[in-house]
C-alpha cells in the first residue's frame, strides 16, 4: 500500500477504489490547499492526485522525497513541472479523451452565445430594458457559413471542427509553423485549443488583435495565459474585435473588479469546459486508474 494525497474531493465513486488499494488522505476543503498545506500533506506521499489549481513545481517535488507518481485531474499539465518530475523518475499522468466532447460542446456554446449576444440580451430582459421587438435590436453575427480558425487542431480542436462543419462553417486550423497574424485576418471566429507552454504563453496579443476583423469573436476554452489579458481588454474596448467568450482567464479566478469585466462584449464563465456530471466522474475514474497503474 502506498501513501497518496488527493488535493480535493472528487465526484463519483472513484476515490473509493483508490482507498481500497492505497492509504489515502483527501484534502477536505472547498478551496485548494495553500502551498504550506500542500507541502505538509504531500511530504510523505508516494502518489499525488492533484488539480490544475495546485502548483506542482520543482520546489514541491523536492519537498516530497518519496513521490513516485503524479496524476493530474485535467488534460492540461501546465501546473506541473514535468521536467523536474522526469528528472526524479516520477510519472506524470493526465486525463485525455474523456473530456474532449464536453469541452468542445462548451466552446461551441460560447461561440454561439457571443455571436448572438445572449448575455447582453438576457441582461436587458431582466433589467426591464426590452421595450419592443426592434428591426435593429440586438443584432449579432451569423455562425453558420462563417470562417472559424482553430488554434491547435488537437483532440478538442478537432471536436470543435466537427461541430462547426455541421453549421456549414469554413474551418481552418492554425498550426505551429503558420503566421498567426496572417491566419487570423480572415477569421469570423477564433477558437483556442492549444496547450499552455512557454511557446504559447501570450500567443494572442496586440498584433494578433489588430490583424483580426472588427467583428471577430475570440473563444478561449484552453488556458487563460495564452491570451494577453490587457491586450484583450484594449481590443474589446477599442473595437478591434467584436466580442470574446472566455472559459479561462489570466488571472484565474478574475477578481470581480477586474477592468476586463467592464467590456459589455465579453462573456466569461468559470472554467467549466469539462463540467458535466458524467465527464467529471469519468475524469475521476481515469485519474484514479492512472495513479493506481503508475504506483504499480
Ligand atoms: C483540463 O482538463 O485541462 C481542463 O482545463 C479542466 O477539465
Amino acid at each position: 500500500m502506498a501513501r497518496c494525497f488527493v488535493t480535493r474531493r472528487l465526484p463519483g465513486p472513484a476515490l473509493d477504489r483508490l482507498r481500497a488499494a492505497h492509504e489515502v488522505d483527501v484534502w477536505p476543503g472547498e478551496l485548494p490547499p495553500s502551498r504550506d498545506e500542500l507541502v505538509d500533506h504531500a511530504r510523505d506521499a508516494e502518489g499525488l492526485l492533484c488539480l490544475l489549481t495546485d502548483t506542482v513545481d520543482a520546489g514541491l517535488i523536492a519537498a516530497c522525497p518519496r513521490l513516485r507518481a503524479i496524476s493530474n485531474y485535467a488534460v492540461g499539465s501546465d501546473n506541473i513541472d514535468s521536467e523536474a518530475a522526469a528528472a526524479r523518475g516520477i510519472e506524470v499522468c493526465v486525463t485525455p479523451d474523456v473530456l474532449t466532447e464536453t469541452t468542445a460542446d462548451l466552446a461551441f456554446a460560447l461561440m454561439l452565445a457571443a455571436a448572438r449576444r445572449l448575455p447582453e440580451g438576457e441582461r436587458a430582459v431582466r433589467a426591464g430594458e426590452w421595450r419592443t421587438w426592434e428591426p435593429s435590436g440586438w443584432l449579432g453575427q451569423d455562425v453558420h457559413g462563417a470562417t472559424l480558425r482553430i488554434v491547435g487542431m488537437g483532440r478538442i480542436g478537432s471536436a470543435v471542427a466537427r461541430r462547426a462543419e455541421a453549421f456549414e462553417m469554413r474551418v481552418v486550423g492554425v498550426g505551429r509553423g503558420d503566421s498567426l497574424v496572417d491566419a487570423l485576418a480572415d477569421a469570423d471566429f477564433v477558437s483556442i485549443h492549444c496547450p499552455l507552454t512557454e511557446e504559447t504563453r501570450g500567443l494572442i496579443g496586440e498584433a494578433e488583435f489588430a490583424a483580426m476583423k472588427p467583428t471577430a469573436v475570440l473563444v478561449n476554452t484552453a488556458r487563460g495565459p495564452i491570451v494577453q489579458t490587457e491586450a484583450l481588454r484594449r481590443a474589446l474596448a477599442g473595437g478591434s474585435i467584436g466580442a470574446a467568450a472566455l472559459d479561462v482567464t489570466d488571472p484565474e479566478p478574475l477578481p470581480s473588479d477586474h477592468p476586463l469585466l467592464e467590456a459589455p462584449n465579453l462573456l466569461v464563465v468559470p472554467h467549466i469546459g469539462s463540467a458535466t456530471h458524467r465527464t467529471r466522474e469519468r475524469m475521476a475514474d481515469l485519474a484514479v486508474d492512472n495513479l493506481i497503474a503508475a504506483l504499480g
